[in-house]
């Protein structure tokens, strides 16, 4: 069977944990492949709602293995409080069906006060980030100067790293960014400990997955964020410090590109966005309020009320250069019934002229306007459709748009939060 990748073609909260759990019955493995505890990727199965940071998505399959790969950050105290949070829940965690890259990068106390401490500096400009550290670890990973999972079973290297970045870290916290600085001997005491209980699950992802493909298994790469929150390719500054595409899955869990057989871009109905930065599409009209409210669409990290708007498929058609899409799936259709009639944006006006993709200068950006089709909406409510000809002939016209404009195949709509409200029309597997 092929290896799949998953990827979020918008701002994230996509419903990428939603897909990755229903393609895990298919898969052998699942790789977490970049991004950190910023994600919050939620599963509804058998009544019980799990939201997933770290740990792939697929863990609720307990005879599936999960791994988190090198590209990932890692806050150790969300992964021990998560792998509790999953047993608490009946759901057995332990190095059998879960691997944390020897090589991902750890996110300390230093990462998330250098986090709070430049977005409160920033004010008005600020990103909106999750505040977890995300961005630092990043640039410490860049810097050479980062402390990766092997580390924290090195006491001897641990020390010397941990005392050299504090030396740094507390210059500027204490004396650029006016925060209070930190302690070395709590920091160290508490790596040495996670180090501990970590040991046996820390391996060699990229050799593992080169063993499970040799035993005839396949691999599904489960991405965070969305395409356009990647750090290359999204808004810029307004982006997260990783590379969510689906190129990202090959350096993020050592695996070669022509690994990755098949890529699905996950399509939220219309568009939301958490934190600062453009939306072309937004509506802060009382449209937006009723998708804001059907859709729940709160972060499933920080709580933080999520922008709605429109589907811009813009952006989406930018995706699917970005990421090498095969197929879509789209996702919380349920949550535009009820609308007299819906809009897609098909394309951007700029200074009276048709734009190809989304500018990539923030100032160009601002000026342009989104060009709308217009489409008839559905009243009926559409949870309980289980194929395509269950549902309304609006409901489909509106997804046979989305793969017209995008000239990519539908493979499963999404039309409620559970794992059984779906209907999958193409077999990604095939
Ligand atoms: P992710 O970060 O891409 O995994 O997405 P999130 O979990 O942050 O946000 C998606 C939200 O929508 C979650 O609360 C899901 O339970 C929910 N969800 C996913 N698919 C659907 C759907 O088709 N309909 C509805 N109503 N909710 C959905
Ligand atoms: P999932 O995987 C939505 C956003 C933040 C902020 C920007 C930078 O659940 O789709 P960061 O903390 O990464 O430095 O913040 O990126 N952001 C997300 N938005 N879903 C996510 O993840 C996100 N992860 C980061 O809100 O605007
Ligand atoms: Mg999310």
């Amino acid at each position: 069977m092929p290896n799949a990748v998953v990827v979020g073609t918008q701002w994230g909260d996509e419903g990428k944990g939603k897909v990755v759990d229903l393609l895990t019955a298919r898969s052998d493995m699942v790789v977490r492949y970049q991004g950190g505890n910023n994600a919050g990727h939620t599963l509804v199965v058998e009544g019980r709602r799990t939201i997933c940071h770290l740990i792939p998505s697929g863990i609720l399959h307990p005879e599936k293995k999960c791994l988190i790969g090198n590209g990932v950050v890692v806050d150790p105290e969300v992964l021990l409080e998560e792998m509790s949070t999953l047993r608490e829940g009946g759901v057995p965690v332990g190095p059998d069906n879960l691997g944390l890259s020897e090589k991902a990068h750890i996110i300390l106390s230093y990462h998330r006060a250098m986090d709070a401490a430049r977005e409160a500096a920033k004010g008005a400009a600020r990103i909106g980030t999750t505040g977890r550290g995300i961005g630092p670890a990043y640039e410490d990973k860049a810097g050479r100067t980062g402390i990766r999972a092997v580390d924290l079973l090195e006491p001897g290297t641990l020390e010397e790293k941990i005392r050299s970045n504090l030396e740094e870290k507390n210059f500027l916290l204490k004396e650029f960014l006016g925060a209070a600085s930190l302690e070395f001997q709590p920091i160290f005491d508490r790596c040495v400990a996670v180090g501990e209980t970590l040991k046996p699950y820390i391996t060699d992802v990229s050799l593992e997955i080169e063993k499970a493909e040799r035993a005839g298994r396949n691999v599904l790469f489960e991405g965070a964020q969305g395409t356009h929150l990647d750090i290359d390719h999204g808004t810029y500054p307004f982006v997260t410090s990783s590379n969510p595409i689906a190129g990202g899955a090959s350096a993020g869990a050592g695996v070669g590109p022509n690994h990755l057989h098949h890529v699905n871009g996950i399509v939220k109905a219309y568009t939301t966005r958490v934190g600062a930065g453009p939306f072309t599409t937004e509506l802060t009209d009382p449209v937006g309020d009723y998708i804001q409210e059907r859709g729940a669409e709160f972060g499933a990290t920080t709580g933080r009320r999520r922008r709605c708007g429109w589907l811009d498929l813009v952006m989406v058609r930018d995706s699917t250069r970005l990421n090498g899409l095969d197929s879509l799936s789209i996702t919380k259709m349920d949550v535009l019934t009820g609308l007299d009639s819906l809009k897609i944006c098909v394309g951007y006006e700029l200074d009276g002229a048709a734009v190809e993709s989304r500018p990539c200068s923030l100032e160009r950006l601002a000026r342009c306007k989104p060009v709308y089709e217009e489409l008839p909406g559905w009243k009926e409510e559409i949870s309980s459709a289980r194929s395509l000809e269950d549902l309304p002939q609006a409901t489909r016209g509106y997804l046979d748009r989305i793969e017209e404009v995008t000239g990519v195949p539908i493979a499963v709509i999404s039309i409620g939060p559970r794992r059984d409200e779906t209907i999958v029309v193409k077999d990604i597997f095939a």
